[in-house]
């Protein structure tokens, strides 16, 4: 018997019978259930039986607009970028089957960290196998037992088990309320290690941060910080190095988190820093030795991806057209969105509740579109969203058709 536990403390468990693990999951069970008993098409498992551009697809034999996706910038088709992936897998084969600090190594890991670090000007580039490996590797890593992290209450969930992984004292702070993150930062244990955690693009509601006034309450308290720039970089700043580089404070970042699953195009994460002892992290970052390093393929499409994107400014100016007229027509019709401006590349429509929601992404993608379902826990303020992303790809005339879609499913469904 373990210590500490009482008999009286024990859960009790019936003679021969084991407590079921997943009864905590009941809720969310009933819940799924509930929603799934109205006959609405379930909203977490759409397959796309076939991916034809960057915004479209074929979902239940029909072909689809994507609205929800992430791929800001459409790497995901661009001809050099599958070139490349495809010359990798010629060349270097399918995976590296190791670790970075052993035999998962390869050329191309080497290029798309110079390619970070050429796109970021930066000194030190760290390549990890997703994004939530890289904010879940470096928070935890940095910030240890008596470190203090003073983050956002809407950080993204990566956020939130790095600083878990690494034990250090969490103090949340209200959702970009620089006066609340002050007082927080007052009240820390002087002498004590400290590291700020924000985002720049705050992917539920698409709202971005002040990061240049929260960086300079950040640095008055002698914290280090991270910035996640996961739904900003390749779009927002004049070269798309995110909100911090359009808000001018990018040099005061000590620690940009972003991830290759958006306007990369692929999948893998990675942590830019001028830190000068930077590199110490291969060894000690247990979520970078101990896992398997990205393939070649995935390596070599992020690195051509990266690079082009350097020149993106056409596509970036597009697609600022694009959340501008989306964001505008949406509000004309009367739906509620979650910024009053267009602030991103995302537009969050406000539902009323689960089972609106449910019913409009069903009537939406009736009529031909996609958009991502959000509900708590994900959400803030327990709001379900119809999240759309947009996309450098989608033309101007697709998205007024959209808004189209959106006027009849909204009006079918009795929201607008
Ligand atoms: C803010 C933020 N950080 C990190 C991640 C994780 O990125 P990845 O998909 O590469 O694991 C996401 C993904 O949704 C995100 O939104």
């Amino acid at each position: 018997m373990s210590e500490g536990i009482s008999q009286a403390d024990k859960p009790e468990v019936l003679e021969g019978h084991e407590r079921d693990l997943f009864s905590k999951f009941d809720d969310i069970i009933l819940t799924r259930e509930t929603l799934l008993a109205s006959g609405v098409e379930d909203p977490f498992s759409l397959v796309m039986e076939q991916v034809l551009s960057p915004t479209r697809a074929i979902c239940n034999g029909r072909d689809t607009i994507l609205l929800g996706t992430y791929n800001y910038m459409g790497m995901t088709f661009d001809p050099d970028v599958i070139e490349a992936g495809k010359n990798a897998l010629d060349n270097f084969g399918a995976g590296t089957t190791g670790s970075r600090v052993l035999n998962g190594t390869y050329r191309g890991h080497r290029e798309v960290e110079d390619a970070l670090r050429e796109f970021y000007g930066m000194d030190h580039a760290m390549v990890f196998s997703t994004g939530y490996q890289a904010n879940l590797g470096i928070i935890s890593t940095i910030a240890g037992k008596g470190d203090y992290i003073v983050l956002d209450i809407d950080s993204h969930a990566s956020i939130w088990d790095g600083c878990a992984l690494g034990n250090a004292e969490v103090v949340p702070f209200k959702h970009n309320d620089i006066e609340a993150m002050d007082k927080r930062l007052g009240r820390i244990p002087e002498g004590a290690g400290k590291l700020v955690v924000l985002e720049g693009v705050y992917s539920m509601l698409g709202d971005i941060a002040p990061l240049k006034e929260m960086i300079a309450v950040a640095k008055k308290h002698g914290a280090m910080v991270l910035v996640d720039e996961a739904h900003s970089m390749g779009f927002i700043g004049e070269h798309g190095r995110g909100v911090a580089e359009a808000q001018g404070v990018l040099d005061d970042v000590d620690f940009v988190i972003g991830t290759f699953s958006k306007s990369v195009g692929t999948v893998g994460g990675f942590c830019v820093s001028n830190h000068p002892k930077f590199e110490i992290m291969r060894l000690v970052c247990r979520p970078y030795v101990f896992t398997a390093s990205l393939p070649p393929s995935v390596v070599a499409t992020a690195a051509t991806s990266i690079r082009k994107l350097m020149h993106g400014s056409d596509k970036r100016a597009h697609l600022w057209e694009n959340s501008k007229r989306l964001h505008g027509g949406l509000t004309q019709l009367g739906f509620k969105l979650g910024t009053e401006e267009p602030q991103s590349a995302i537009v969050a429509v406000i539902m009323p509740d689960l089972e609106h929601g449910a019913a409009m992404w069903e009537a939406l993608l009736k009529e031909g579109l996609y958009v991502n379902l959000a509900r708590p826990p994900a959400t803030p303020a327990n709001m379900t969203l119809l999240r759309c992303s947009l996309c450098a790809e989608h033309s101007a005339e697709e998205v007024e058709t959209l808004l189209g879609m959106f006027e009849r499913a909204g009006k079918a469904v009795g929201i607008i």
